[in-house]
């Protein structure tokens, strides 16, 4: 699921960034379970050690919602340490785990540094995007972040005419997506940070909020008058979009579209 825009509540009042306010959530929520415990066993109560960690989730869920953590921050809060517990009791062997940070780390290296993991681009988005796109042949598109390669595969065969290319900084998803697309999109590995827009007529971004202010202050910089930057769903704090295109996709998205000047 996407985040959403709303992610400076709360805590974040206190400047902190995310998951330094899940760690403070996480201390509470143990000290508040391991008094509940020591309450309980004074009552002659006996508490298993995965009802403690059912009660450290459940405290560290309901203090996340009263602080005002995003939906998706109340989830991983909530299942976090049963969640471990669970994994625990499994006795799986170690290796499973470093199997699985390795894929997490090829797929969403990128979300390590600018907080940005992968999601895809919803039916609708693709369709839209197409539908919004301006008729001209051989525009050149850039997908920053392009995943998969799944938005320019659509492109690709719905708009034969247009020149594609994607940058994306996570090792696995970019070969994917090279192997995926081949000679119609040209996809570069690497950060979106560093690579120069003025060479593109449309920029398409699916990214989160984390990103989107200094990418518009690059978008501002590089892309020349006329062209188009079109984000999905994450708007640019206090710069209204030129058009909108609404979404009836499950996250409810909508294209963003900013005509350069
Ligand atoms: C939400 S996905 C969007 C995928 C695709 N554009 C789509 O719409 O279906 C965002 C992608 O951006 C990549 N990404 C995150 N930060 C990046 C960066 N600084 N440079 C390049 N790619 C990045 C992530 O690895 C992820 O694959």
């Amino acid at each position: 699921m996407a985040p959403s825009n709303h992610e400076h509540t709360g805590l974040r009042r206190l400047n902190l960034p995310l998951p330094a306010q899940a760690a403070l959530i996480h201390l509470m929520a143990w000290g508040g379970s391991l008094g509940l415990v020591l309450v309980a066993q004074h009552l002659q109560f006996s508490v298993t050690g995965f009802g403690l960690l059912l009660l450290q989730g459940a405290l560290a869920g309901a203090l996340s919602l009263l602080l005002g953590l995003p939906g998706w921050w109340l989830a991983i809060n909530f299942g976090f340490f049963p969640l471990i517990g669970l994994a625990l009791q499994l006795e799986l062997d170690p290796a499973w785990y470093l199997l699985a940070l390795g894929a997490l780390l090829l797929t969403q290296f990128g979300a390590l540094h600018s907080r940005v993991p992968l999601y895809l681009s919803s039916r609708q988005a693709k369709r839209e995007l197409a539908r919004v796109l301006p008729a001209q042949s051989g525009l050149r598109l850039l997908d920053i972040g392009s995943g998969t390669g799944a938005l320019l595969a659509y492109l690709a065969r719905v708009r034969p005419d247009l020149q594609l290319a994607g940058i994306e900084s996570a090792p696995l998803l970019w070969l994917v997506s090279r192997l995926r697309l081949g000679q119609r999109a040209q996809v570069k590995f690497g950060d979106f940070r560093h690579l120069d827009l003025a060479h593109f007529d449309v920029v398409y971004a699916f990214l989160s909020p984390a990103p989107m202010a200094r990418l518009w202050d690059k978008v501002r910089r590089e892309m020349r008058p006329g062209s188009l930057f079109i984000s999905n769903s994450f708007g640019v704090p206090g710069v209204a979009p030129d058009a909108v295109v609404e979404l009836d996709d499950l996250n409810r998205g909508r294209l963003l579209i900013w005509r350069l000047t």
